[in-house]
């Protein structure tokens, strides 16, 4: 029996004027949860859940059904990376579906006359890291998953070939890229009318080539995208678009395990994820160095309590954009970086009344600790009745990726290769800088920012999070998680309120617009520059309360949560 409480965030908070003002899905329910960034995806895992699957079978479905409807942000031309918790032995896992860089990629194949050229690691078959998204999924689902992969596919075959309405998301991305769209025949083919219209919020998009692709993977198992006709397919287009992978680079691709990233806050342990995304190891740096506070008697959103988040905004930053990078290819010293006499230093640095020159932000590690020379994605959140619970993040990087179809096959690839730092001081599509830890090689990751992170308290799985927006995953997942553990906020109060976001370069606070000009006054007032944007990426939240599960999908990105 499903036993589902619907809310509908305005109806039952449009009085509360400091938070986010417009819908948020929210569910109750007893036997389990699912967040996601569509409706119908958190619908189609928690069907999944109804029927006697767990966590992880809920989270696969769910995955691949948001990989159909937010084609624009996620898909199996992609990677991700997924957290998982077992609740029968306590035990947490962490995998790594990063796409990773051809083997014949090298930095100069993106500078034109001497000069960077962005453009090459955004657009193109240069922008395209090997995709790891079908070979993570399925590993995780044989590994943790009761039910064989083809019945966790089905949903998402099903809307591909029967066709879907478009969501609110997806909706803005087509209109955001109409141009470009309409310079790509099958991307307009799918995303416009015949004179170049974008499909609106709500129209029907069927995805064919897409639904025979998924058939194919679910009828013969991933092997089937890594090898044979469809890596072939991906493998022309590619190199018809000057990138450089090869069928020998998908024949090797191959997910891997990572120890989970681990510390207390409040009495609480808190899981995530290890490089290569910096989104772990940022997260519990910034919640170290705020440790020692008491953040309820400064008040949530209070101009003290912004100015203190985006201090250690800052700090972690900075240190992200010196020090992280694949941990297969350089040293992360994330033991020197998460210890607590470091963080508690970074602490004493923040001033109440003031902000520091750039260069004072970060550890400023002694350099034998580093090796360093110098914004798409879906997050869906699970917990289940027996208290597995999964968190995992994927994408295609910026709003459909390279915009590079393969072939027949209804694949849209990803144009991860901008996440690395290629060139010097030249920042990616989301701004942020990198060093040499984060230097483009062949066959290696580039640093991400996904922060798929489960909260434990005990033995208990009580919270699954994590979100979509590049740095503002970190950002934003950082606050949902202090707005739950520290101000005790439901689900839909944590993903609603309003959000700031600092990562150090570019030196600009950027704060939503609920955040209210007597405090954007103050914090102008310290030295920030301020700057205000619509919206701050999504984050998805699952939390188990006493009397089941309490679930939100954010409003910024018209998501749903489903229970029963
Ligand atoms: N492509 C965005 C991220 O991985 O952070």
């Amino acid at each position: 029996m499903r036993v589902v409480l619907f809310r509908s965030f305005t109806a039952t908070l449009c009085c509360v004027a400091f938070l986010w003002a417009a819908d948020a899905t929210a569910e109750m329910a007893v036997r389990g949860m699912v967040a996601a960034e569509h409706p119908l995806a958190a619908r189609a895992g928690a069907t999944i859940l109804e029927e006697g699957g767990n966590a992880m079978d809920a989270a696969v479905a769910t995955a691949f059904a948001v990989c159909v409807l937010n084609p624009s942000s996620c898909g199996i031309g992609g990677g991700g990376f997924l957290l998982y918790y077992r609740a029968q032995d306590r035990q947490a896992f962490a995998l790594d579906f990063r796409e990773t860089a051809p083997r014949a990629l090298r930095p100069e194949l993106f500078f034109a006359d001497g000069r960077f050229d962005a453009r090459r690691s955004q657009r193109g078959g240069l922008a395209v890291g090997v995709p790891g998204e079908v070979a993570g999924l399925a590993l995780a689902q044989e590994r943790f998953g009761t039910l064989p992969l083809r019945v966790v596919l089905e949903p998402a075959i099903r809307l591909a070939r029967n066709g879907f309405p478009v969501g609110s998301h997806l909706a803005k991305e087509i209109a955001n890229n109409q141009r470009e769209l309409a310079a790509q025949p099958q991307l307009a083919r799918w995303f416009l009318h015949e004179d170049h219209r974008p499909r609106r919020e709500g129209e029907l998009l069927k995805l064919p080539e897409l639904a025979t692709t998924l058939s194919t993977i679910a009828d013969e198992g991933p092997h089937a995208f890594y090898r044979g006709l469809i890596a072939r397919e991906i493998v022309q287009a590619v190199r018809e678009k000057g990138g450089v992978m090869t069928e020998d680079d998908l024949a090797a691709y191959a997910p891997k395990w990572r120890k989970p990233l681990a510390a207390s806050y409040r009495g609480f342990r808190i899981l995530t994820m290890p490089p290569p995304s910096s989104g772990g190891g940022v997260l519990l740096a910034a919640l170290s160095i705020l440790r020692a506070d008491d953040l309820t008697r400064l008040g949530h959103n209070s101009p003290t309590y912004l100015h203190l988040l985006a201090e250690t905004m800052k700090h972690v930053f900075a240190d992200r954009a010196r020090y992280y990078g694949d941990p297969d290819f350089v040293r992360v010293p994330l033991a020197e970086l998460l210890d607590p006499n470091l963080t508690a230093a970074l602490r004493r640095r923040i001033l109440s009344t003031r902000t520091l020159a750039p260069n004072e932000y970060g550890s400023h590690l002694p350099p034998s600790a580093s090796p360093a020379e110098d914004a798409g994605t879906a997050h869906l959140s699970v917990i289940d009745a027996e208290g597995n619970a999964v968190a995992c993040t994927t994408t295609i990087n910026t709003a459909f990726g390279a915009m590079v179809v393969a072939g027949s096959t209804g694949i849209l690839l990803n144009n991860q290769i901008d996440d690395f730092a290629i060139a010097p001081n030249a920042p990616n599509a989301y701004g942020l800088v990198g060093s040499a830890a984060n230097a483009a090689a062949p066959g290696k990751r580039p640093l991400s920012s996904m922060a798929p992170t489960i909260v434990l308290q005990g033995d208990r799985a009580v919270a699954a999070l994590g979100g979509s927006g590049g740095p503002m995953i970190i950002s934003g997942t950082l606050q949902v998680l202090l707005n739950v553990l520290v101000f005790d906020y439901d689900a839909v109060q944590a993903v609603a309120a309003p959000r700031i976001h600092h990562q150090w370069q570019p030196p600009v606070l950027l704060v939503e617009p609920q955040v209210d000009p007597t405090t954007r006054n103050v914090l102008e007032r310290v030295g920030h520059t301020v700057r205000e944007v619509p919206a701050m990426g999504a984050i998805q939240l699952v939390r188990r309360i006493p009397s089941g599960f309490d679930g939100a999908a954010d409003p910024r990105k018209g998501g749903g949560a489903s229970g029963w």
